[in-house]
C-alpha cells in the first residue's frame, strides 16, 4: 500500500497514515478524526480544509473556485494525498474560504474553471 503521513496542523500536530488511493476524508474518519461532510462527491464544500504543506490530487472536485483553491483550500471527501501533506481542519481553517461576493467579488480569473471564459485581449 502506498501511504503518506498527514499531519493536522491544528490538532497538536497529530499525524495519520493514509492510503494514497483513498479520499482523506474516508481514511482520516476510519482513524477517528472527526471531520464535517455533506455530499461526499466533491460539490458541496462542506469537508474543506487548509493545505499547509505538500500536495494533493483533488481534480474530482467541484466546489472550490481559483482563489479558494490558490488560499490553499482542498475538499478532503475527493483529495488524496500525493505527497506527506499538512493541514488545518475545522472552522479555524475557514478563515478566507467565504468571501462576501458583493465586497469583495471575484476576479475572472478567481472563477471556477469550467465557468471561467478568456480574458479578452
Ligand atoms: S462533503 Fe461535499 S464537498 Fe466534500
Amino acid at each position: 500500500m502506498n501511504t503518506h503521513k498527514v499531519t493536522i496542523a491544528n490538532r497538536a500536530g497529530a499525524t495519520y497514515d493514509v492510503d494514497a488511493r483513498r479520499p482523506l476524508l474516508d481514511s482520516l474518519r476510519d482513524q477517528g478524526v472527526d471531520l464535517p461532510y455533506g455530499c461526499k462527491y466533491g460539490g458541496c464544500i462542506t469537508c474543506a480544509a487548509k493545505l499547509i504543506e505538500g500536495s494533493v490530487d483533488q481534480r474530482r472536485q467541484v466546489a472550490l473556485n481559483n482563489r479558494q483553491i490558490s488560499n490553499g483550500y482542498v475538499i478532503l471527501c475527493v483529495a488524496r494525498a500525493t505527497t506527506d501533506i499538512t493541514l488545518n481542519i475545522g472552522v479555524d481553517s475557514h478563515d478566507t474560504l467565504y468571501r462576501n461576493p458583493f465586497l469583495d467579488p471575484l476576479k475572472p480569473h478567481e472563477l471556477k474553471a469550467d465557468i471561467a471564459t478568456a480574458k479578452d485581449g
